[in-house]
């Protein structure tokens, strides 16, 4: 009883820690501003509010907003939103017309990256005019990509934790054996382990100093250490290590009882979750707990097998003085007791590696395309070199090597090495992993989009030609060309031509701009006069010397040059949603039954010699229960949200009308008029839309009901949930059906 509540409070105290890991991804970096990037506006905001990629440490993240001349216009301190610690929002003085220019710093709540960057917007004159004056220029000194040296660190961390746990486990694991090399066994893990906390030590230490030097200076790392998050996993971390290495050296000489070896059994289960809390993994906007916990299984099989592998060499190469024939016998069971752990490790090591690996790379481009993708690649490629030697290991050498083959014998040394080095070789890779930015959690292609426009309406004798570019909120180019019928120069030519813009909304007065005369018949204007998103109408006023002067008028649906759908703001977020698109839960679900079903059905051998013939039938028929249950999971039991939803709305022709014109306006960006999936804005989505004429049909109307609702998460396809009532959302199934799907769209 005693040992199952400790155990319960132990895995209490790792979720708490894990729970803890806020969303977020590598660096808190800008998504979206209000007011928008380059926005022109026509009355002082009250306020100036950033949405950032990730929770803030609120001591040392702000906004400030400079005028042209380079003096704060903001009051008071930067307010951080209760509920959401990714938004931040700074009051301003009333502002004359100008351009302003915001600047932000930030520091991740999760690793502790700071950032920094700025943005233009401007306040228009009162007539609709331009201000004078630019933005500020800023001296941002970016902490830049990652320092060799953090990587360094980490792969000196990650060691040092390795080389604990696997130590430890290895020293557990020799426990049972009948050895008369215990005291060898003691000797030799007791120094690994001191050796293991002293870089740990080091490490934690060197990424409080780097954090509070990326802040400002030495000054700071009190701070960092008792005001931020950073500073309290550290101290979790700390806190463990300096009691394992008191308990280490309370025994140094004295052979250590076993509730000293499982209270450190405890200080490494603390040391790998405040590990795993600071990894991508925890850094998802959504299923946080799920990331982290498979980070936490994929390091700790890790440090199984690596750790132990380093533990079993030290032991075997301080004892081959005494190469007696009982040795031999002893020698062979610790490397059958290290095969046995190592086997078992690694298709958890496997499995939770490809789980993570799904997570970070929600879609192919991402590994061809980013730093992350190739590290992940030599990654991969080191690993497979690395189980090469383990398989050659396990299957060939140590076989023949138990049974006398002296050959075998004399390579399976170096080749053990071997193993251990190409272990390293993956550890060090995987530092460098965890200091870039994952393709997951990198931010979307926020560089402006082109959406320019060229129209030519005919007036009279004249064609003008207005081309806008790039036809976005903000600043923009408009030139008008002016010919004749035939596209010569006019006979009668155009002195001068002014634009008016106005917006769809009247209470935006319109505003009127003379163009510059560039050439022969071409007349621009560059400048910030889309100041909304929306329906623009210019109309360009063409002054002529002989003749009727000309209106020619052309409309532009504008939108923001940033991407307004996140790939992270789809979807139900939540610590423990699904944190991945690839799979559904039946596919996690199955994976993990299929290993731990096998790892219970091939080891059934080695159980029931341990712990009897009962063990031996229950881990049989729990094996063939796991790998049933991958089974049924994986064929049987899909559910679909939304599979069982009735529609309430009749699929009338009013309601099928009502569901053409909200697809018109929400949907058509992305999809296409024609559902086709090819919208202007499809391709600056993670995934394409898919075509509806092929995917309609296969879903009832509940299940798309639920994707509207929902968004899908790690597409790019929102949810609707907040911006379509549900009778709006229903109309909009009902459209689709009726568009999409041929063979009901007669029905009633
Ligand atoms: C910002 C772009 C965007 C907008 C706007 C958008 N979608 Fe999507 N939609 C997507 C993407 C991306 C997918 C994912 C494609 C996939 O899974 O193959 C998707 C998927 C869907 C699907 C599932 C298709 C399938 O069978 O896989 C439905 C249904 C859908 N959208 C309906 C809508 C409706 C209705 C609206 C308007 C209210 C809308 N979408 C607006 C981008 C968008």
């Amino acid at each position: 009883m005693r040992r199952i509540a400790l155990l319960a409070i132990l895995l209490a105290a790792c979720a708490a820690l894990l729970q803890d890991a806020p969303r977020a991804s590598a660096h808190a970096l800008l998504a979206r501003a209000d007011p928008p990037i380059n926005a022109a506006l026509r009355e002082s905001p009250a306020a100036v509010t950033l949405f950032m990629t990730e929770p803030l440490q609120r001591e040392y993240s702000s906004v400030q907003v400079l005028d042209s001349n380079g003096q704060r216009r903001d009051i008071g301190e930067t307010e951080f939103a209760e509920a959401d610690a990714t938004r931040m929002r700074v009051n301003v003085l009333r502002l004359t017309p100008g351009v302003y220019t915001v600047v932000w710093r930030t520091l991740s709540q999760v690793d502790g990256h700071t950032w920094n960057g700025s943005y233009v917007f401007s306040v228009l004159n009162p007539d609709g005019s331009a201000p004078s004056g630019a933005g500020v220029v800023v001296d941002l000194d970016r902490p830049g990509p990652p320092l060799a040296a953090d990587t360094v660190v980490k792969a000196v961390g990650l060691t040092a934790l390795v080389l604990f746990v696997g130590a430890l486990a290895f020293w557990l694991a020799a426990g049972g054996l009948p050895t008369p090399r215990a005291g060898l066994i003691e000797s030799t893990v007791k120094p690994a382990l001191a050796i293991a906390i002293a870089l740990g030590l080091l490490a934690g230490g060197y990424e409080a100093v780097s954090a509070a030097l990326q802040l400002g200076g030495w000054g700071l790392l009190d701070e960092v250490l008792f005001d931020t998050r950073i500073g309290l996993r550290l101290h979790t971390r700390w806190f463990a290590l300096i009691a394992a290495a008191l308990l280490l050296a309370w025994f140094a000489r004295r052979p250590t009882p076993e509730w000293a070896r499982r209270s450190l059994a405890v200080f490494a289960l603390v040391w790998l979750a405040s590990t795993a809390a600071v990894s991508h993994g925890a850094a998802l906007a959504a299923g946080g707990v799920w990331g982290a916990l498979f980070d936490a299984l994929h390091l700790a099989a890790a440090a199984v097998w690596m750790g132990m592998l380093a533990a079993l060499i030290l032991v075997l190469w301080r004892g081959r003085a005494a190469a007696d024939s009982h040795d031999s016998q002893w020698r062979a069971a610790l490397v059958q007791r290290f095969s046995l752990f190592a086997a078992a490790a690694v298709p958890i090591l496997l499995a939770a590696g490809l789980l993570n690996a799904l997570i970070q790379v929600p879609d192919a481009r991402g590994l061809v395309e980013t730093d992350w993708g190739a590290a992940f690649i030599a990654k991969l490629v080191a690993l497979l070199l690395l189980f090469a030697a383990a398989g050659l290991n396990a299957v060939v050498l140590r076989p023949r090597a138990a049974g006398g083959g002296l050959r075998a014998e004399r390579w399976f040394g170096p080749m053990m090495r071997i193993e251990l080095a190409l272990g390293v070789v993956v550890l060090i890779i995987t530092a460098a992993l965890t200091q870039l930015p994952s393709p997951a959690s990198a931010l979307p292609d926020t560089e402006q989009r082109d959406n320019t426009i060229s129209r030519t309406v005919a007036r009279a004798d004249v064609l003008a030609q207005l081309t806008i570019s790039p036809n976005l909120v903000g600043f923009n180019r408009w030139e008008l060309r002016v010919t004749d019928a035939d596209g010569q120069p006019l006979a009668n030519p155009v002195e001068a031509v002014r634009l008016r813009f106005r917006y769809d909304d009247p209470s935006v007065g319109p505003v009127v701009v003379p163009t510059v005369a560039e050439q022969d018949g071409v007349f621009s204007l560059e400048g910030a006069y889309f100041g909304l998103p929306g329906r623009w109408t210019v109309e360009a006023e063409l002054r002529r010397a002989d003749g009727d002067d000309l209106i020619a008028a052309i409309e532009s649906d504008v939108v923001s040059g940033y991407q307004t759908v996140l790939p992270w703001e789809t979807g139900a977020p939540g610590a423990l949603a699904l944190p991945l698109t690839q799979m559904d839960w039946n596919g996690v679900g199955a994976l993990w039954a299929f290993v731990i079903g096998g790892l219970l059905l091939a080891n059934r051998g080695q159980l029931r010699g341990r712990f009897g013939l009962r063990a031996g039938d229950a881990s049989f028929v729990g094996g063939a229960l796991g790998i049933i249950a991958a089974v049924v999971l994986l064929t049987g039991l899909h559910v679909d949200p939304g599979r069982t939803l009735q529609n309430p709305v009749e699929r009338t022709p009013e309601s099928v009308e009502r569901g053409a014109v909200l697809f018109a306006a929400n949907c058509a960006s992305c999809h296409g008029e024609t559902g086709a999936g090819d919208g202007p804005l499809a391709d600056t989505l993670p995934a394409p839309p898919a075509n509806f004429t092929v995917h309609v049909p296969f879903h009832p109307d509940g299940v798309l009901f639920a994707w509207i609702t929902e968004g899908i998460r790690g597409t790019g396809m929102p949810a609707w949930r907040d911006q379509l009532s549900e009778q709006e959302r229903w109309d909009l199934v009902n459209f689709l059906r009726d568009r999409f799907d041929p063979l009901s769209a007669s029905a009633p």
